[in-house]
């Protein structure tokens, strides 16, 4: 049976590019063999977070909250305990002086980005369209799923800074940002998925101010950022100002399954999305939540995101940095992102004779899964062969898998490029 979808049926019955590729890699390893997994963005589970998630499980069922936590309906802003947790958090620590109308709850951030990108995004009552601006591609290639208005996500095309051997940095072209009465709101990752960058704080306050001059929202998704999962291995302060929706996820923090996506805003924008999760989804789940109230009044969260959190990652990515400047090749022109954040290390292959595509399949013939580049530049409509010229590689795997991954990527890289006339 085919089903009559709508417009908006057909765009959302659509996989993002990635999640072909996911499908591919999960079908080849089911089909049996040793295969080294370069590719999850999935977080691992880690003992000791895993076990505060317990205790505070735990207590929640034994607590007299229990009942009025899962037994009824709360209100679609989120649970009162965690909207208070994350009111007093950021008041004490960043001086942001914000109120409980400052914040909404959502299942997840994706979905905080679905509403965002609908309710800013797409025609406005007069007919005209007004865009999603993603500032520097690539980013997140969930960002490719969440506007229904396919033609409403806008992404430019980044400056590269060289920043030594073998090593670059995106930088925002500030040249071709402009935000007009066109862009409805501006969204990125910080730090990014997949590339690991931290946008700097002057340039984060740049693109706010260029936004602000045309009352525009920038939503900077801080899925990996401080103070929790604080998967950030350079210098950021997270930044608030009156057009800024600071958008958190604790799905990197141990809480994937649970869904809590946290944003914090001036309240005229906060209430435009309450009302979207209102019609959408009624509320996010409030188990989660009342985890999450705790964790974060009692500063566990905050203090295991710092020493065991960002500790387990920042250390995968100096390993993987270390691999490979062993394995690849120095005479040829591969470029490792500034490893800055997140979980992801990104890597750009110059002048590659081969599509990503191709030269994943060429690295999968070796049993590694990566993760091709092209996916990760939602919006970015131009041709630039540099979309078909980068990999991603997930730090969740193991010390030995990463430097499997590493050599094998070395000397299908080496092979690669002896086939070509460079
Ligand atoms: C940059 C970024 N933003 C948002 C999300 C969505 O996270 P969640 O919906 O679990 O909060 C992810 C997930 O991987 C991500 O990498």
């Amino acid at each position: 049976m085919q089903p009559h979808l709508s417009r908006f049926g057909h765009k959302m019955s659509q996989l993002t590019g990635v999640r072909a590729i996911m499908k591919d890699i999960i079908e080849t390893m089911r089909s049996g063999g040793q295969w080294v997994n370069l590719s999850p963005g999935n977080p691992l589970i880690l003992p000791e977070v895993e076990a505060m998630w317990r205790q505070y499980t735990a207590k929640l069922l034994a607590s007299k909250d229990f009942g009025e936590v899962v037994g009824r309906y709360g209100a679609s802003q989120g649970y009162g305990p965690l909207i208070d947790a994350v009111v007093e958090f950021f008041n004490s620590t960043y001086k942001w002086g914000i109120s409980a109308e400052n914040v909404l709850i959502t299942p997840g951030s994706q979905a905080l980005y679905f509403y965002a990108a609908n309710t800013f995004g797409g025609y406005d009552p007069h007919g005209r369209l007004r865009k999603i601006l993603l500032p520097l591609s690539p980013d997140y290639t969930g960002y490719g799923g969440v506007a229904l208005t396919e033609e409403s996500l806008l992404a430019l095309k980044p400056n590269i800074d060289v920043t030594g051997p073998h090593r670059f940095k995106y930088r925002p072209d500030f040249d071709s940002l402009k935000v007009d009465d066109t862009i409805g709101a501006v969204l990125f990752s910080r730090p990014a998925n997949p590339t690991g960058n931290v946008l700097t704080d002057d340039e984060v306050r740049a693109i706010v101010q260029v936004a602000a001059s045309e009352e525009v929202p920038v939503f900077i998704d801080s899925a990996y950022a401080a103070p929790f999962p604080d998967l950030v291995y350079t210098d950021m302060t997270p930044i608030y100002a009156p057009n800024v929706i600071h958008c958190m996820s604790l799905s990197k923090a141990g809480l994937p399954g649970e869904r809590v996506g946290i944003a914090i805003g001036a309240a005229p924008y906060i209430e435009a999305l309450e009302s979207f999760q209102t019609n959408a989804a009624i509320h996010s789940s409030r188990f989660g939540q009342a985890l999450a109230a705790e964790a974060i009044r009692s500063g566990d969260l905050l203090r295991l995101s710092q020493t065991v959190i960002n500790p387990f990652y920042r250390r995968k990515a100096e390993l993987l940095t270390a691999a490979f400047e062993e394995h690849l090749p120095a005479d040829l022109p591969w470029f490792l992102h500034e490893a800055e954040g997140a979980i992801f290390a990104w890597l750009w292959l110059d002048q590659l004779p081969i599509t990503d595509q191709e030269l994943y399949q060429r690295i999968k013939a070796h049993h590694v899964f990566v993760v091709p580049g092209a996916p990760f530049f939602p919006g970015l409509k131009e041709e630039w062969p540099h979309k078909r010229q980068c990999l991603r590689i997930s730090l969740t795997a193991t010390e030995d898998e990463l430097r499997i991954g590493a050599a094998v990527i070395g000397q299908v890289l080496t092979e690669v490029y002896a086939g070509s006339s460079r």
